[in-house]
């Protein structure tokens, strides 16, 4: 099976043992806390899941800078993105043992404990140079950043050791998955090969197709649907449509045993390219083979090209710095020529109308009124679970 990133076994920071665990929620209690953000604790799921393997905590600044920088810590570990817990109204030390609070689920309990090791201050210098290097733009209106930059200046970092997942293992029981547990699955099916989409939205059939394509070329055995679970800008739809949305279209259109449906903890960053390297990092802590990169991934508004998340992996991912292998797709639509959906440079003497392309603007608006787009772009059961939800709101 794949290696996890930057080690030979996964070192999940969940702390597994039930007793063991029993015995930090009650330490919990009587340490200091410090409340974290919506960003901070999902990035203790992440961490607690195993697909922040194998960092043993949150960044300090010199590592926050660093791979934000150069996708690099000071120690030299391959990491795309910064992995930080940025707090407001700290009382902590250097030192200090510490319970931190989770934001997102009621009454506050600790999500993680965690040892001190610095505490330091972020200056707006370091937190444009954040945004700028790692979303490629420093426009508060990009969500990734204003989210970003609404959180504390003040960094703790250190290891941590991880108690629950959040809200996730509650609202999302069925498909909420650690790294670990979905490396079981693949390993129990026999898959050798093993494709992942990542997706926050519902997928319609060019996304369904994708997969496939994705799965025919590479001979993979089987393909996971890993879709974020976390907080998403206003207008996205929500996880739970979108898990039924999915569920559906896997059951309907996928043979038994060829898909699997799972989930993972973390707020989108909207950072497209650096983001898209991190969810290859991930997929392959959770033993994916191969991770499927289309047309802007992980992108917002206009602050990306539509290839940038492809093109990163060969500008600025060194050589052997990842085992999963990307697989690259181009723009994927129905084509009214060939009566199926391809990848657009696959499809010769073609022009614009001559594939059924929508906008997310004009579906939307469809589902809306009930409307339920085309079969060449909607099957029509997942159009009918995105109708309901639409009409649900008005
Ligand atoms: S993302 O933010 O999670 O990347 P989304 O769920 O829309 O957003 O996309 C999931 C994956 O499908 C990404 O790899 C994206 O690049 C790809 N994708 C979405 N739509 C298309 C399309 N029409 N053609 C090619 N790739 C696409």
């Amino acid at each position: 099976m794949i290696k996890p990133h930057g080690s030979t076994q996964l070192s999940p920071l969940f702390v597994d043992d039930d007793g063991k665990r029993a015995a930090l929620i009650e330490e919990a209690k009587s340490l200091p806390s410090q409340l974290l953000s919506s960003a901070g604790a999902g990035n203790a799921v992440m961490l607690g899941a195993g697909y922040f393997n194998p960092l043993n905590g949150f960044m300090n600044r010199a590592d926050a800078l660093s791979v934000s920088e150069k996708m690099h810590t000071v120690d030299g570990l391959f990491w795309p993105t910064p992995v930080m817990s940025l707090v407001e109204n700290n009382t902590a030390s250097a030192g200090d043992r510490i319970a931190l609070l989770d934001p997102n689920v009621e009454g506050n309990p600790a999500i993680a404990i965690m040892q001190v090791e610095a505490v330091e201050q972020m200056s707006e210098a370091d937190m444009e140079q954040i945004a700028e290097q790692v979303y490629r733009t420093t426009d508060e209106e990009h969500p990734g950043v204003a989210e970003l930059m609404e959180q504390g200046r003040t960094l703790l970092s250190g290891p941590i050791e991880v108690l629950n997942f959040s809200y996730f293992e509650i609202d999302f029981a069925e498909t909420f998955q650690t790294a670990e547990e979905i490396r079981q699955e693949i390993e129990q099916a026999g898959w050798k090969k093993v494709v992942a989409f990542q997706t926050r939205n519902p997928m319609h059939l060019a996304h369904e197709e994708l997969c496939r394509i994705a799965m025919q070329r590479v001979e993979a055995d089987g393909c996971v649907i890993h879709m974020l679970l976390g907080k998403l800008k206003p207008g996205d739809i929500p996880a739970d449509v979108r898990d039924a949305a999915i569920r559906k279209m896997a059951e309907l259109y996928f043979p038994a045993n060829t898909v699997k449906i799972s989930g993972y903890g973390f707020d989108m960053l909207y950072a497209g390219p650096r983001e898209a390297v991190l969810h290859a990092v991930f997929r392959q802590n959770m033993g994916a083979t191969h991770f499927i990169i289309g047309r802007d991934h992980a992108g917002v508004g206009d602050y990306y090209g539509d290839f940038d998340a492809q093109s990163i992996f060969d500008e600025d991912v060194p050589e052997g710095a990842l085992e999963i292998e990307i697989f690259r797709a181009d723009h994927t639509a129905w084509s009214n020529k060939l009566n199926k959906v391809v990848m657009m440079r696959e499809a010769p003497d073609h022009s614009k109308e001559d594939f059924v392309l929508l906008s997310g603007t004009k579906v939307r608006e469809m589902l809306g009124n009930g409307i339920a787009p085309p079969a060449e772009f909607s099957r029509p059961e997942v159009a009918q679970i995105l109708m309901d939800y639409y009409q649900s709101l008005s």
